[in-house]
């Protein structure tokens, strides 16, 4: 575990980005709480080196490219890839490269809202941590299963969000995420895979009894045949299984690993109080296309039937911006922070996401957004 005092060196201080007086004062104060902490262990650390140490922590599983892009690591699943080709995972980035921003700064948006509220509890941000599994077989096991997800769930917690757990064929992965999220009751969403119906009964009675503030499933886990070789089968859910489970929770249930409109639609029918837009990170489905593709027609049949989260190659403040526009209440990281807790433990987690943060709020004032709750789409470019 990399542990130190944090110095955000990354801080983009220079007053050249076009900023006013009052917006760099937004920037002290909504920003700055982490920069010149001292934690401890008398290491200072930037994103930096965030980085260059999860390179050696991850060596042989994450080359921790400069733009984390699904390229250099196709076909690595179990690992850190995109399955196959690797096409989906990159049809993620360019469908994100694709949407172009108009920028406007001739407006009275000074102070632009970030904070958004999940279920009674109050996000700094519209940015959670997407649950992740498998530390040793993804990631080669320089960090346990038990202290990776801490860290997630912790990093989450002091950027002022929150993180998603996950769900995989060794027992430790739920349990390791449940145990997380008992220890920070209220800040962790237990998602469980397809399983068969009352062991996803009996996991989401375990995610209730911790304290999570939701849970769900990544039905897109359903062709995870190696669950099945390892005796935990799962699979498809039909509109009425969907329901049953739902039903058997007091928990918000988010449906995660939605690529479809009618899909969408099923699972707000069936009583889903959120769906997850994604396709895993590409590592399901070769060949799928990229989640922000499909978000403007889901969020045309669902907005405000249920909470629309995406991901899948979500990289920075302007991604989230763009995902906003496009229809997303709000989005997941995943690779991103995997390598910035094997390189900065739950302090790297937390770094990360004030980092895109900080540059949504840039974002929202050289677009002129007021709130995250209400971006219009016409900050989107058309030609
Ligand atoms: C190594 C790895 C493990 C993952 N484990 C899970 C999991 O257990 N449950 C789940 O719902 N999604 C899992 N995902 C998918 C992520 O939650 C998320 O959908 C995806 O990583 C988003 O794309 P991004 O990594 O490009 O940001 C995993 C992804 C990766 C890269």
């Amino acid at each position: 575990m990399v542990s130190g005092a944090v110095r955000w060196a990354s801080f983009p201080m220079r007053n050249n980005h076009g900023l006013n007086q009052l917006s760099l004062h937004i920037f002290f104060t909504q920003l700055l709480p982490t920069q010149g902490r001292q934690l401890g262990g008398g290491q200072i650390m930037d994103m930096k080196t965030v980085r260059s140490q999860a390179r050696e922590q991850l060596k042989g599983y994450c080359r921790v490219c400069p733009v984390c892009d699904g390229r250099a690591c196709a076909g690595e699943v179990p690992g850190m890839g995109g399955v196959g080709t690797g096409s989906a995972f990159k049809a993620n980035i360019e469908a994100l490269a694709a949407v172009k921003l108009n920028m406007r700064t001739v407006h009275g948006v000074k102070e632009p809202n970030m904070r958004c509220t999940l279920w009674g509890k109050t996000l700094e941000m519209p940015i959670l941590a997407a649950p992740i599994t498998g530390s040793t077989y993804n990631m080669g096991g320089e960090m346990s299963e038990e202290d990776f997800i801490t860290a997630m769930v912790e990093g989450a917690l002091e950027a002022g969000s929150l993180s998603m757990t996950g769900d995989g064929a060794d027992p430790t992965m739920f349990d390791s995420g449940i145990k997380a999220g008992a220890a920070n009751k209220g800040s962790s969403i237990a998602i469980i895979k397809p399983r068969e119906q009352e062991v996803i009964k009996s996991h989401l009675q375990t995610a209730e009894e911790a304290g999570v503030l939701a849970a769900g499933m990544d039905i897109d886990g359903a062709g995870l045949v190696t669950m099945a070789m390892k005796g935990q089968p799962v699979g498809p859910k039909t509109k009425e299984e969907l329901a049953e489970v739902i039903a058997a929770t007091k928990l918000p249930f988010i449906l995660k690993g939605i690529m479809t409109p009618d899909e969408a639609e099923a699972a707000v029918a069936a009583g889903a109080a959120a769906i997850v837009v994604s396709n895993h990170g590409g590592r399901v489905l070769d060949c799928t296309p990229g989640a922000a593709i499909v978000l403007p027609e889901i969020a045309k049949r669902v907005k405000g039937k249920a909470i629309i989260f995406i991901d899948g190659g979500v990289r920075s403040g302007a991604d989230v911006l763009k995902l906003l526009a496009l229809g997303a209440d709000a989005v997941l990281v995943g690779r991103p922070l995997i390598i910035a807790a094997f390189g900065g433990g739950r302090d790297g987690v937390a770094m990360y996401l004030k980092q895109m943060q900080n540059e949504l709020l840039q974002a929202m004032l050289l677009t002129g957004c007021a709130d995250v709750r209400n971006v219009s789409s016409e900050i989107v470019y058309t030609d």
